[in-house]
């Protein structure tokens, strides 16, 4: 935690470094209001042509539950055998977990530039809301991929036909957090034009 006495900006790089996504959450739940407050974040991304096209919907309970079982289910392929079920069950449980579950939808638009735009901003919500948890001890768990368009998951986050499941989070206090090595630094990638 950001305890000693920084200037803002240093501390702001000290949180944005420090952020990392978890895979398991340990007893507690972060209350409601500061959930709240981070989606009141959320909207402040930027936003070409501030369509805001995003919508949340936040699972806890029975409603986190369905959706860490089908989350799991949809991991058991046809003839995976015992593999597939071992990690259905792992993804099952690990999802439990969470306090919440946190779905990112987008509205999606018909002009496929808007619609790329508005992914966008979606995303950046999702890491808004991230960021403004993780200043506060809680962390992210993203999912994306199959997840995101399974119909089942569209059904029990009452999704509408013209929306789309942009990204779905699951959220709490993280349990450990996964190893891995610290990016490569920006400087190696940047080139400067002058
Ligand atoms: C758009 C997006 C989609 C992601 N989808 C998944 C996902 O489906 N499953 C997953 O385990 N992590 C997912 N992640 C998290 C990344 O895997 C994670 O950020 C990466 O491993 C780096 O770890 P860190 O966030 O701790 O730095 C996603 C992240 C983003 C930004």
């Amino acid at each position: 935690m950001l305890t000693v006495e920084m200037p803002a900006g240093a501390q702001v790089d000290a949180l944005l470094r420090s952020r990392r996504s978890a895979r398991v959450f340990g007893p507690g739940t972060p209350p409601e209001e500061m959930i709240r407050e981070a989606l009141e974040d959320a909207v402040h991304v930027p936003n070409h042509r501030r369509t805001e096209p995003w919508r949340f919907v936040v699972a806890r309970g029975e409603a986190l539950g369905r959706l860490a079982d089908r989350a799991g289910a949809l991991k058991i392929r046809p003839g995976g055998g015992d593999e597939g079920r071992t990690a259905a069950e792992r993804t099952r449980q690990e999802l439990r977990t969470a306090a919440y579950a946190l779905a990112v939808v987008q509205k999606e638009a018909p002009d496929p530039e808007i619609r790329e735009e508005d992914y966008a901003s979606c995303i950046l919500a999702a890491l808004q809301v991230g960021l403004a948890l993780w200043a506060r001890g809680v962390a992210l768990r993203w999912s994306s991929g199959g997840v995101t368009r399974d119909p089942e998951v569209r059904t029990l986050l009452g999704l509408r036909q013209e929306e789309r499941l942009a990204i779905l989070c699951y959220l709490g206090y993280a349990a450990s957090m996964p190893a891995h090595a610290a990016p490569r630094p920006a400087a190696e990638r940047t080139v400067w034009l002058a």
